[in-house]
């Protein structure tokens, strides 16, 4: 059985969406890391018997000493592969030369890249919105793509209405990628 870790930093909706979708069946979800020790997605882990580490970038006093405590910590779990779900940190070359990882981002890039992309896609003139999973390298949400899924605007769209349709995306494309990356390794 492949073996992944997620990395989060808040809701985990899409790290609980993950393993509820794959585990045990399609991988073995052998770790969830997170980098906020209040992180909501940490509640509901013990349950359904996934481990789960805390490792405080506040406690780290550059981005490089505390990228390469998540690489030791990642790599004593020999992972097949990293999801970053939702974990909220720009990585040093420390960490993307040492870990084969993937990303989840909220908007079609290489549109909307950083932190406010929702906003940022909702608010633009595209007609479209949509969703990337693409690898994770040194530049922010600048690794090769791996899979888009997108969907029309419609005229009476919300923000709260385009975010619904993007998480439903997410909870989709996600798995589907890590499942088509496991099979083909
Ligand atoms: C997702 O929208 C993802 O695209 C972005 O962060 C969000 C994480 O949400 N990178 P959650 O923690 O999985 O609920």
């Amino acid at each position: 059985m492949k073996k992944i870790v997620i990395l989060f930093s808040g809701e985990g909706k899409n790290l609980h969406n993950i393993i509820d979708t794959l585990h045990p069946h399609q991988c073995e979800v052998v770790c969830a890391i997170t980098n906020k020790a209040r992180a909501k997605g940490l509640e509901g882990l013990d349950a359904k018997h996934i481990k789960s580490e805390i490792l405080e970038h506040t406690n780290f006093s550059s981005r490089e000493t505390y990228d390469a405590e998540l690489v030791k910590l990642i790599q004593s779990y020999n992972p097949d592969l990293v999801v970053l779900a939702g974990f909220m940190r720009i990585l040093t070359p420390i960490f993307t030369t040492n870990i084969k990882a993937i990303n989840l981002h909220p908007s079609l890039l290489p549109k909307h890249k950083g932190a406010n992309a929702i906003e940022d896609s909702f608010l633009s003139e595209d007609s479209i919105g949509g969703i990337s999973v693409h690898f994770v390298n040194e530049e922010l949400d600048g690794g090769q793509i791996i899979a888009q899924a997108s969907f029309e605007k419609s005229e009476n769209e919300t923000l709260q209405s385009f975010t619904c349709k993007i998480k439903e995306l997410e909870y989709q494309l996600l798995p589907q990628t890590i499942a088509e990356i496991l099979y083909k390794l």
